[in-house]
């Protein structure tokens, strides 16, 4: 069975677009792969965090992927730091990638170039992290959304870099990006990603937004004025969007979906994406709350470290040997 691993930074609730472009897809595929996924917890420091609310967000997310459908009898699901293995592979990463190759990475630069304060050298090294979540487990896939394709990129050079330098140590892992709902877009703002560090709020819906709130982000989603109900994501990203994101969720085509609106205008579309995300909010939600409620959070998480622990623990020991870190005696 190949296997599959990735992970979820929850510096704050996940969003709709985490389940889109990521959750959901990670439970397609816990039936025909080996899944690995985890709580990227190390992630979340890289800009400061209020130690209250990071554990109400890591607790929550733990939650909401097994609402989501992620089942620990067939996924393992772990906390990054319960595996200490993570740490130690990350600055071994960090001291075989060059400045000019984390220069290079979009999401640092866009950072950068927004003028952003007190920007952390985490920050900076955090894709070298994200390599060693990676490599550790040999994964062969790694389904994420399309803002994380470049990350996953720059690991494949690494896993590369490291074996011709090393001799054979990583399996070279490819990323996995869905055609549908791999990017989806701010409802107030169709060129910028959905994303949980938006200032308003207006234009991102969480997983644990009250369903009304919900409805009322998507009533008034920007759109345009072209007033056709069609497929053009150059010049109706908005309504594009919404189109996306319906199909998505309903398992509906795009296409299909149109056609079905065509005739009826804007408000129609959205309502309707407001009933399919509201259908999918409440199911998510109903089952979040037995899940905090059980408290089988703590024994999942247990059990997840316990098997990750067994993978990456004998690959750190082989990657020390190799680079003759080791000391036998
Ligand atoms: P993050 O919340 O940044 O840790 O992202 C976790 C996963 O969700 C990654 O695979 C992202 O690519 C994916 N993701 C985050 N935001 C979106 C979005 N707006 N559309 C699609 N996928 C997303
Ligand atoms: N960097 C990812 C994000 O922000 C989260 C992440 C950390 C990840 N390590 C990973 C995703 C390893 C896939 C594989 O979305």
């Amino acid at each position: 069975m190949k296997r599959m691993l990735s992970g979820i930074k929850p510096t704050g609730q996940l969003t709709l677009g985490n389940y889109i472009g990521a959750l959901r897809n990670f439970v397609n595929y816990q039936d025909d792969y080996e899944m690995i996924v985890f709580i990227a917890n190390l992630h979340c420091i890289t800009e400061y965090q209020e130690p209250a609310e990071l554990r109400k967000n890591l607790t929550d997310a733990v939650a909401l992927y097994l609402a989501c459908g992620l089942d620990p009898d067939k996924a393992t699901i772990f906390l990054q730091t319960d595996v200490h293995a993570h740490a130690e592979l990350g600055y071994i990463m960090a001291c075989n990638t060059y400045l000019g190759e984390l220069n290079r990475m979009t999401q640092f630069k866009d950072k950068m170039a927004k003028g952003e304060k007190n920007m952390t050298a985490g920050l900076f090294t955090y894709p070298c992290l994200m390599a060693a979540d990676i490599l550790l487990y040999d994964a062969d896939y790694v389904p994420v959304g399309e803002d994380q394709k470049q990350h996953v990129e720059l690991t494949r050079d690494l896993a590369q870099r490291f074996n011709n330098r090393y001799g054979e140590t990583f399996n070279v892992p490819e990323p996995l990006i869905a055609k549908v709902g791999a990017r989806i877009m701010s409802l107030s703002d169709p060129s910028k990603k959905m994303s949980k560090s938006e200032e308003t709020n207006k234009g991102c819906i969480y997983l644990l937004d009250d369903l009304k709130v919900a409805r009322k982000k998507i009533m008034p989603a920007v759109t345009d004025s072209v007033g056709k109900v069609q497929l053009d994501k150059q010049n109706q990203p908005g309504l594009y969007n919404l189109i996306e994101i319906a199909s998505s969720l309903s398992g509906r085509t795009m296409e299909d979906i149109v056609s079905e609106f065509a005739d009826q205008g804007y408000g129609k579309l959205k309502a309707y994406t407001a009933d399919v995300v509201c259908d999918t909010l409440a199911s998510i939600q109903e089952r979040y709350t037995q899940i905090i409620e059980s408290r089988q959070i703590e024994s999942v998480l247990k059990e997840g470290a316990e098997k990750a622990s067994a993978i990456a623990d004998r690959k750190i020991e082989e990657v020390k040997k190799v680079i003759g870190l080791e000391i036998k005696y």
